[in-house]
Formats: C-alpha cells, structure tokens, sequence
C-alpha cells in the first residue's frame, strides 16, 4: 500500500464543506461516481468540457440531464488547463477531486494535479484509475501504454504531497481490452485481431448491463468511493 498524507477525519469534517468535483462525470466509470455522489447528498460538481461529446450524444446529454436532475452542478473546463482548473478550484471551493477520464487523456491528469498542488485547498485526490493495480500487473500491448500512463501520474502524485486514493478494482467492465476505447464506438475487426500474451490466457467476457455479478462489482466501487469520501484511505484493491 502506498501511503499518502492523511489528514484526521475529525479535523476534516469539522471544517469540511464536502464538495466534489468530478471530471469524466460522463464518461461510463463517471457517471456511476456522480449519481453516487449526489445520492449521499454531496454538492457535487461536474466538469464539461466545451464542446464536449454530450453535444452530439443522445446518451450523454440524457446522462447530463439526469444528473442536472438530481442536484449536480456543472462547471466548464478542461483539465489540461491549468490555469483554468484552478479558477474552478478555487471559485468553488472544492475539497475532494475525483477523475474518470479514460485511457487517452491519462496524462491531462498531471496538470490537474499541478492545478491542485497550486491552489492547495482540495483535501483528497482519486486519480483515474478503476482497473488492475497498474504497478503489480504485467500487461501487454495495446493496454500496456496506458499502464504506463498510470503508473506516471500515481508517482507524480505521490511527489506532489496531495492527499490521494486509488481505487483499483480489476476488470470489471466492457472495454479495457477492446485497444481502451469503447466497443460500441468502432467496428469490430476485419483485419486484424489483437490476441494477449500468447493467446493461451483464458478470459471471461460478460455484458455489464445484464450482469448481475458485473453490476454488484460496479456497486463495489461506488460503495467504496463513498466510504472514501468519509475517511481516509491510501489505496483500495479489490
Ligand atoms: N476496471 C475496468 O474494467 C474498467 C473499465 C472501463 C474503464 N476503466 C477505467 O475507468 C477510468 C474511466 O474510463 P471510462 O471508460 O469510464 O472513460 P470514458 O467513458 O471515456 O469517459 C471519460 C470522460 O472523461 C472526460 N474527459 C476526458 N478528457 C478530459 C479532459 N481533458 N478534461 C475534462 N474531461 C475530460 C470525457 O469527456 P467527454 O464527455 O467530453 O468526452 C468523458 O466524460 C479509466 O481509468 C479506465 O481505465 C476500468
């Protein structure tokens, strides 16, 4: 387990205001940290990026609405600026960041950071994590990059000072292994298949809608996120 600086939980609430910001609010890991956020009643924040894919999105737009809905208040911004995402920071007032930006943008996660170490008020970090412990795992290509990634920001974010928590999960949804993006967007191959390893590892695929074990996994998370909202933990592995 890495250890981060803690700061008492009694010293946190009795000053805390407990707004979180969420970046990826929606993206699929995203949504399911929002609604859990604003279902404990949290003033939850959520950051759009202008032009973002809502806007030619069905799905996403009625994700936003939904979450409009219940309570969350949206913020613009993108997270590779840095003076920008202090602005929101600071503006408002926020304590707790969480990330669920997906594999390409792993790395926009640093200047984010650099964001909060200048403004100095957020009280916890979760990067972007949500799958294997990156730094015990051996993957290979195509996820490899990303783990990589990963593994960049956690040492980067261990440097800065700022509180944090990585929640590491293992697989538990559609796409990691799909070249990190999302099924439903590409075509399946024609050409080329991608086999792992030397094709001998043997993998379950299951639908995350339909599956019940998948969805009490996602549960898992969210239980988790909320339990960290109120305490205090470095790493999380499930
Ligand atoms: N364990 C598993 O099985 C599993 C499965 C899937 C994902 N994951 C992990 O979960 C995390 C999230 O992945 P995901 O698939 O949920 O991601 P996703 O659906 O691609 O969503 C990413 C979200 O981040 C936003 N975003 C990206 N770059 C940004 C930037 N620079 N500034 C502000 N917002 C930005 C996107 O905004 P737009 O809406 O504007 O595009 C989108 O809402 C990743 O770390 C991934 O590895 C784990």
């Amino acid at each position: 387990m890495t250890v981060s600086t803690c700061v008492s939980i009694a010293s946190t609430h009795a000053k805390s205001n407990g707004r979180v910001l969420i970046v990826g609010a929606l993206g699929f890991i995203g949504h399911f940290i929002a609604e859990a956020s604003l279902s404990l009643g949290r003033p939850t924040y959520v950051l759009l990026r202008p032009g973002s894919a809502f806007n030619n999105n069905p799905a996403k737009a009625a994700i936003l609405r939904a979450l409009q809905d219940k309570g969350a208040i949206v913020v613009n911004g993108v997270i590779n600026e840095k003076e920008s995402m202090e602005k929101v920071l600071k503006e408002h007032e926020i304590e707790i960041v969480i990330s669920a930006v997906g594999g390409p943008n792993i790395l926009d996660q640093l200047i984010l950071l650099e964001a909060i170490k200048s403004v100095g008020t957020v009280k916890r970090f979760l990067p972007s994590e949500f799958g294997h412990d990156v730094d015990r795992a051996e993957p290979v290509e195509p996820g490899l990059t990303m783990y990589e990634e990963k593994r960049k920001v956690r040492r980067m974010v261990e440097e800065s000072g700022v509180p944090y928590t990585n929640i590491c999960c293992n697989s538990i949804a559609s796409w990691p292994y799909y070249d990190n993006t999302h099924p439903s967007e590409v075509i399946p191959p024609l050409d080329k298949f991608q086999i792992y390893g030397d094709g001998t590892v043997k993998g379950i695929y299951i639908n995350i809608i339909q599956s019940l074990l998948t969805t009490c996994s996602i549960l898992s998370i969210l239980i988790i996120t909320l339990l960290l909202i109120y305490t205090q933990f470095d790493d999380i592995i499930f």
